[in-house]
């Protein structure tokens, strides 16, 4: 019990002390920042059509770029056609909810309306091609796609990120870091 009062009285007197507050007070500013980033770092992946499964159709040995084709020619990667999905699928039983979604879709001839997982601001200029062509893998930016059941957003692919591999890539080589830290580079 005394003891109890006598902490009582300390912490009394501490919280009479300036540097009190302010260190209590950066506390709560970090654990709000790590709150938030927490909730950043567990971004849900967006409500798609119907969920397609990477997982199923790379292990089925299917290349990135066969339903990606444009990720090493051009600047969007792009999606596959329903009628690049149906060219499987319509030899197929198909009794998964998900793939009667493909079916509709597949039947009244229209595409399958994806939601971006992965996209910068319109003020933004990314291009795959360089990437690619430089010897970078998918799993470099998008993660472990491969292994997903729905393609999972990477939080955080800010200019910081862009910035940070240029900056490692040209490293030792001025011109190349000039080109690749131009803000025309990508802004344009
Ligand atoms: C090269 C052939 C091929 C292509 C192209 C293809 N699929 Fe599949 N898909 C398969 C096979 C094989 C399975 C596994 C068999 C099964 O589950 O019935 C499968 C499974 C699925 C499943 C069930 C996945 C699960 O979780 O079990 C869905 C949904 C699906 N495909 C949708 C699509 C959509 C949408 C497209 C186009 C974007 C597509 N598929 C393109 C061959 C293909
Ligand atoms: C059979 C076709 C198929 C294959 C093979 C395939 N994908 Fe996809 N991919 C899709 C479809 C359909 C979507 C759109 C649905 C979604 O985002 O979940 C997609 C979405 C993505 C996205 C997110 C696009 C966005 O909206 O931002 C990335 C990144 C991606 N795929 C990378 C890969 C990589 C890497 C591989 C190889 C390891 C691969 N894909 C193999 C069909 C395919
Ligand atoms: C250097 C990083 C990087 C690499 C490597 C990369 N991507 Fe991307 N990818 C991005 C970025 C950034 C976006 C968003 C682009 C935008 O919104 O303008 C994107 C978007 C996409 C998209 C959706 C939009 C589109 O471009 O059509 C798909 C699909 C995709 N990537 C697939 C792939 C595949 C497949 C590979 C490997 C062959 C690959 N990416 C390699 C960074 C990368
Ligand atoms: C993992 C590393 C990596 C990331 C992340 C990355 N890049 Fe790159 N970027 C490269 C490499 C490597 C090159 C090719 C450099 C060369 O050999 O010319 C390149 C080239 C480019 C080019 C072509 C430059 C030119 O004039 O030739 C543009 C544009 C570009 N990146 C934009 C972006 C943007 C925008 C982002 C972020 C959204 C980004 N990059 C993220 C590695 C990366
Ligand atoms: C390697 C690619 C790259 C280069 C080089 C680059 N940026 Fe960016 N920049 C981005 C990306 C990606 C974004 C969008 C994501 C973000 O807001 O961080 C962005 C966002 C911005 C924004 C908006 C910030 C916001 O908070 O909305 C401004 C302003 C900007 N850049 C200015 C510049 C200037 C000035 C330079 C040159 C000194 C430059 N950028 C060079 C990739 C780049």
């Amino acid at each position: 019990m005394l003891q109890r009062l006598k902490l009582l009285e300390r912490l009394q007197n501490l919280a009479r002390r300036p540097i009190f507050w302010i260190v209590t007070g950066l506390f709560t500013i970090l654990l709000a920042a790590g709150v938030g980033s927490g909730i950043r770092s567990m971004q849900a992946p967006p409500p798609q059509p119907l969920d397609f499964n990477h997982q199923v159709h790379v292990g089925l040995g299917i290349q990135c770029l066969y339903c990606h084709p444009g990720a090493w020619r051009q600047a969007a990667a792009g999606l596959p056609t329903t009628a690049k999905c149906w060219g499987c699928h319509q030899q197929m039983a198909n009794t998964k909810p998900a793939q009667q979604v493909l079916v509709a879709y597949a039947m009244a001839g229209e595409s399958i309306p994806w939601v971006p997982v992965f996209i910068q601001p319109d003020f933004v200029y990314f291009n795959h091609r360089p990437h690619i062509a430089a010897g970078l893998n998918c799993e470099n930016c998008h993660g472990e796609i491969s292994r997903q059941t729905v393609a999972q957003p990477i939080p955080r692919q800010n200019m910081g990120w862009c910035l940070d591999c240029h900056r490692g890539r040209a490293a030792g080589d001025e011109q190349m870091l000039a080109r690749l830290t131009d803000c025309a580079t990508c802004h344009r």
